[in-house]
């Protein structure tokens, strides 16, 4: 492709895929945290920068998710899940089919996807954007059951007891804690409208386990394993994507099961 400016004068590599999008990384990337990383995407011949996670505008261009999170940074964070979440559930002789899952900050559907292909029976999408379900129903029309948008933490009655009705026996939720995503009193409406027994999966990025925590995940997560309502059954850190510089970024997988709702009182 001609090699055009970048908005900010930088000419980062140019990308060429097989959907036409042409995605263009930051070439001098050096003070970027992983919230603040973006791309500059061809749109109707104007270069647009993107930040990662301004989701409503990259949803809204078919393939753009997939593209760069995928194809180009590597990202492996629904495999790992899955394989994670399949792994416990043969062990236990649990059949796939009988999984009745909420996938919180479902994005447009590739989790819900890799669950389908490790044979979930029933899966539900929550996403607070719209644009996110919107993608969804565009790019994976068949991988959902139902889908809402919804602010977990600010559910109407009739939202939480549609919810409650799905009977959920298992939560998923992947790349989507912390951050200025799903924060801690979202996870845990989530996970209390799971049946005590059911299957938890989530990834989190490493940092935010650790004591260097600002999320308030690492102090919620630990609580709950104290507490005894979250049995905790296999993790695994592995290599979610790489970084606009090429660099990893670590990711816990945790996998367990759910012995009781998270009590207002173990909120960070
Ligand atoms: C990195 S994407 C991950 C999407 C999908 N889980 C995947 O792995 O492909 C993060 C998703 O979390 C959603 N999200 C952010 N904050 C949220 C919240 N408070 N409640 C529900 N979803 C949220 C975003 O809209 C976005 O779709």
């Amino acid at each position: 492709m001609a090699n055009r400016k970048l908005p900010d004068g930088n000419d980062g590599p140019s990308i060429r895929h097989r959907t036409k999008l042409e995605i263009r990384l930051p070439e001098r990337a050096d003070v970027f945290d992983q919230d603040s990383e973006y791309c500059s995407v061809l749109l109707d011949g104007e270069w647009r920068r993107m930040r990662f996670h301004d989701y409503d505008r990259i949803f809204a261009v078919p393939g753009l998710y997939e593209q760069l999170f995928h194809d180009i940074l590597d990202c492996r964070s629904p495999d790992v899940v899955g394989k994670l979440l399949k792994e416990q559930i043969q062990q236990d002789g649990v059949t796939a089919s009988s999984l009745r899952v909420l996938d919180l900050g479902a994005g447009n559907g590739l989790v819900g996807e890799q669950l389908r292909t490790v044979g979930a029976g029933f899966l539900v999408g929550v996403d607070i954007l719209p644009e996110a379900k919107q993608a969804a129903l565009r790019d994976r029309p068949e991988v959902y059951d139902d889908y809402h948008v919804a602010d977990l933490t600010a559910l109407s009655p009739a939202e939480h007891d549609t919810l409650l009705a799905c009977r959920f026996n298992a939560l998923s939720c992947v790349a989507a804690l912390g951050y200025a995503d799903i924060p801690p009193r979202a996870f845990r409406a989530a996970f209390n409208l799971v049946a005590d027994g059911g299957w938890i999966a989530f990834t989190i990025k490493d940092r935010f386990l650790s004591d260097d925590d600002t999320s308030g995940f690492a102090r919620l997560i630990t609580a709950c394993r104290d507490a005894g309502v979250l049995h905790v059954r296999a993790t695994e850190r592995y290599r979610h994507r790489l970084d606009v510089r090429g660099n990893p970024l670590h990711y816990v997988a945790l996998v367990g099961t759910k012995q009781a709702d998270i009590g207002e009182e173990l909120l960070p």
